[in-house]
């Protein structure tokens, strides 16, 4: 299984990818291309360990520069990991079933349009939710909708703050996307 992780802030996911393929805990897994949105601390990281990484340019027609680095390097999964820019119906649906995305909350709630980073765990303390977590799902035209394949909760504590909660929900995130990734990769080693 080789992949692609499409990033646009500070990589803390692709760094726990990249860490359990090298503890070959990802065993038979590898990444071919880091596709950022932006200049970004992802794009460092994915430099520091010789990854190949396509900026892309959002003035052009930024889709087709993707699939064409994809089809190069034989991509065969996307990962969506803090990825804040939206990709089309064509994109989804040739990718459908092996594109995945990471998301802060107990989809579906919290999700959708301008819902990412901290105003997604701002909303949750302002509607006083008594739990919150972490989704990994499949990726259609529909932001946030598509089907769930992992979701792990934690408690919204009485004095929790945006910040805290955040900080919680990243160590739920890597675990679910991690497990997310194996169970990927059981699908392709299926006979069935
Ligand atoms: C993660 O918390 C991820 O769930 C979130 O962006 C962060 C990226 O962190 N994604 C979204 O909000 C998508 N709507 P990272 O750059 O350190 O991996």
């Amino acid at each position: 299984m080789r992949l692609a992780v499409f990033v646009s802030g500070n990589g803390s996911n692709l760094q726990c990818i990249i860490d359990n393929i090298q503890s070959q805990f990802l065993n038979g897994i590898t990444i071919g291309v880091v596709v950022a949105d932006r200049d970004c601390y992802a794009n460092q990281r994915a430099q520091n360990n010789n990854l190949k990484t396509l900026l892309i340019n959002k003035k052009a027609d930024w889709h087709t520069q993707i699939e064409a680095t994809l089809k190069e390097e034989d991509i065969t999964h996307i990962v969506l990991a803090g990825f804040l820019s939206i990709l089309n119906k064509t994109f989804c649906e040739s990718w459908k079933n092996k594109l995945i995305n990471l998301h802060p909350s107990l989809l579906p709630k919290y999700g959708g349009k301008g819902m990412y980073g901290l105003k997604v765990h701002q909303a949750v303390i302002d509607h006083k939710e008594k739990e919150s977590g972490a989704t990994v799902h499949f990726v259609t035209e529909k932001i946030d909708e598509g089907s769930i394949l992992l979701q792990r909760k934690c408690n919204v504590d009485l004095n929790e703050t945006a910040d805290s909660l955040q900080n919680k929900i990243h160590e739920i995130e890597k675990d679910i996307l991690i497990e997310s990734i194996k169970i990927l990769y059981a699908k392709t080693q299926s006979t069935y």
